[in-house]
């Protein structure tokens, strides 16, 4: 920009560059460093630029006007944002979530998929979310359990040493594909729930967003690594039954992201937290118990989003609580006719737990587990006083909870 005189307003010559050529940036970036009410001199050579500048500040909503009839010379007088194309932009929070204001209850379908903080042009297309509401979906920690996520995400390949040598039994052995199989088939339901959230959850709640993805990929993650320990030393995938999936299809069948989210995260992968940590301690083998050490800890993160998510919800809204009890009734009810836990599964865990097929060992192995299910009620139960429900409440809904663990 060139200054012809100290009492001229500041002059810009566009030369041949048209206005389908990027003109309008040099006369943008002109109007933004014009002190207050000042207006832009504007010359140019490209052939019809006037026309071009014209419809540029009519667009823009900017005044202009031509020095004489040659039109050689225009005035432009930058319009406020009030006047211009950006006068009905929305205010959409701000990208910061600790800013005030920053996350708003109620996102609107218009925001689309704009940056939280962005201003959105009128005449967005809208574009629906079904959970676009912040009591729906919220949870405070959710920046810091998805950075936290970022952190500790391992890679199978290195975190694992999968060139361990087996010196168990082969009945312990096919006891571990047992479980693992039936943990692929439960790590299927903790994907896919989440998953089908995350494609109705607005991207004005990126946090939450965030959050879920990365559970998600932990849950790619963990299948990946059980299907693989599965298949170490030529083993197929062994017993899966019609109670778990029973169990596990209510929980795909359940709408509602908070009530699927207690019986998950709250009450299901809490309870699976403890059978990993189970799996961490009496596994036969250095690789498996380090499977399990490393899936429990990204378990507990997921335990504790959902806990998070619920603390807030049942803050907004007390009456929730007896909607989250109803469903762990009507879940009860409707699985009363399934066996359950899988017999195998549950004959798997105490061969595990007892390590050879001697009497002795049986039931050493069969305390071991009704200590890991006395540690998974209890877990429950800490879990559910957490979330505000009386004592008498939280133990009568503990043991209500799916046989299938999750
Ligand atoms: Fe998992
Ligand atoms: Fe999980």
């Amino acid at each position: 920009m060139t200054r012809s005189g100290t009492s001229l307003p500041p002059t810009i010559d566009i030369e041949t560059l048209g206005f389908d050529a990027g003109a309008h940036l040099l006369v943008k970036h002109a109007l933004a460093t014009l002190p207050e009410g000042a207006s832009l001199r504007v010359t140019g050579q490209a052939p019809g630029w006037q026309a071009q500048l014209a419809d540029w500040c009519r667009a823009q909503g900017h005044a202009l006007a031509w020095a004489d009839a040659s039109q050689r010379l225009a005035h432009v007088t930058p319009g406020t944002a009030e006047a211009g194309r950006w006068r009905d932009a929305a205010h959409t929070g701000h990208a910061d979530p600790r800013a005030a204001g920053a996350v708003l209850p109620e996102a609107r379908a218009h925001w689309g998929l704009a940056a939280r903080g962005a201003r959105v042009e009128a005449g967005s297309p809208d574009i629906a979310f079904r959970l676009d509401r912040k009591d729906e979906v919220w949870a405070e920690n959710a920046a810091e359990l998805y950075a936290q996520a970022v952190s500790a995400q391992w890679d199978p390949e290195v975190a694992l040493d999968w060139q361990v040598a087996f010196t168990h039994p082969p009945e312990v052995e096919a006891a571990i594909r047992q479980v693992m199989t039936y943990m692929v088939e439960n790590e299927n339901a903790a994907l896919l729930v989440p998953a089908r959230f995350l494609g109705q959850i607005h991207p004005h709640y990126r946090e939450l967003q965030a959050a879920l993805a990365i559970q998600v990929a932990d849950e790619a993650r963990h299948i990946e690594v059980f299907t693989r320990r599965i298949r170490l030393g030529g083993g197929e995938p062994a017993l899966s039954t019609a109670g778990g999936q029973a169990s596990l299809k209510s929980l795909l069948d359940e709408p509602d992201f908070s009530v699927a989210g207690f019986l998950l995260s709250v009450l299901g992968e809490g309870t699976f937290v403890n059978l990993l940590q189970f799996l961490a301690a009496h596994a036969p083998d250095p690789l498996t118990r380090q499977i399990a050490k490393l899936a429990a800890r990204d378990e507990a993160r997921h335990v504790a989003l959902g806990m998070s998510h619920l603390l807030y919800r049942l803050q907004q809204e007390p009456a929730m609580r007896g909607r989250l009890a109803h469903a762990v009734e009507a879940r009860h009810d409707s699985l009363a006719g399934t066996a359950g836990l899988n017999e195998e599964v549950f004959d798997a865990l105490v061969l595990i737990g007892a390590g050879a097929l001697t009497p002795a060992a049986v039931a050493a192995g069969f305390a071991k587990v009704q200590q890991l299910m006395r540690e998974m009620a209890d877990g429950r139960f800490t879990r559910l006083l957490r979330l505000g429900f009386e004592r008498a409440e939280a133990e009568r809904l503990s043991a209500l909870h799916t046989r299938n663990f999750m």
